[in-house]
């Protein structure tokens, strides 16, 4: 995944918030790619761009060489849906469904998945993020870490090259912390190119790659932890 010359910006009445400021960037597949800056330096921006949810101004993005900007609206939404796996800073659960119907929902629209399997994976990834016994609760009888759990479990239905993550473990405990970044690393591992914004120290020990977000440019941070 590149941006090339890439440039966002936001106009508001009497001001100019500049996001990306001629960022070229690229991010590999097995790599964990860690994304820190201050809060409002744009960082939910560029990962929604990344995320194929908000666009450039100008500039290119390429995903496994395509050009988007090539790409229509209907081209756009397929590579989301068979590329990209999207971890939502407020989960964005359906509130109306309960978690593992929330885990379902991407697999209705992957014909690689039949139907008859659809259960059992959701089942699967419930477990893994120790929600077997909320599986039948609708958000709103959820906590926030575990709306945060049913969240990154149904990012991974369809198993996606870029995984890309929004504050995945801001309602999380030390221990849920450490349980979802040991998964992340090793989808990373697997082959899986996976950019997480965060704030925790934790993931530093984690993260293959930092970079620091500051008014419209991207730079990289040596990590002291590996
Ligand atoms: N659609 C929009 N229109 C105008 N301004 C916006 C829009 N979206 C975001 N902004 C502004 O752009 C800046 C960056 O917002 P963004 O949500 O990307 O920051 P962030 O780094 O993710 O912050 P946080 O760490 O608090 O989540 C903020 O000042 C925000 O108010
Ligand atoms: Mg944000």
């Amino acid at each position: 995944m590149k941006l090339i010359n890439a440039n966002k910006k936001f106009i508001l009445k009497n001001e100019e918030i500049t996001i990306l400021n001629n960022v070229s960037i690229e991010f590999k597949k097995g790599t964990m790619y860690l994304i820190t800056g201050h809060s409002g330096s744009g960082k939910t921006t560029l990962i929604n761009i990344l995320g194929l949810i908000d666009k450039l101004d100008t500039g290119k993005l390429l995903i496994d060489n395509i050009d988007i900007n090539n790409l229509n609206n209907k081209e756009i939404v397929n590579i989301r849906k068979e590329k990209i796996g999207f971890i939502f800073q407020d989960y964005c659960l359906n509130e109306y469904l309960t978690a593992k119907e929330n885990i379902i929902v991407p697999m209705l629209v992957n014909k690689n998945i039949k139907s008859k399997d659809r259960n059992n994976i959701a089942i699967n990834l419930l477990e893994q993020f120790n929600l077997s016994n909320r599986a039948n609760h609708l958000p709103k009888k959820l906590s926030g870490g575990e709306k945060q759990r049913v969240s990154i479990a149904r990012a991974l239905v369809n198993n996606p090259k870029y995984l890309i993550c929004d504050e995945p473990t801001g309602a999380l405990d030390k221990k849920n912390e450490r349980i979802v970044f040991e998964y992340l690393k090793k989808l990373a591992k697997s082959g899986i190119c996976v950019i997480v914004v965060s704030h925790s120290n934790e993931i530093k020990k984690y993260a293959d790659k930092t970079y620091i977000l500051e008014d419209g440019i991207i730079s990289e941070v040596k990590n002291e932890d590996n």
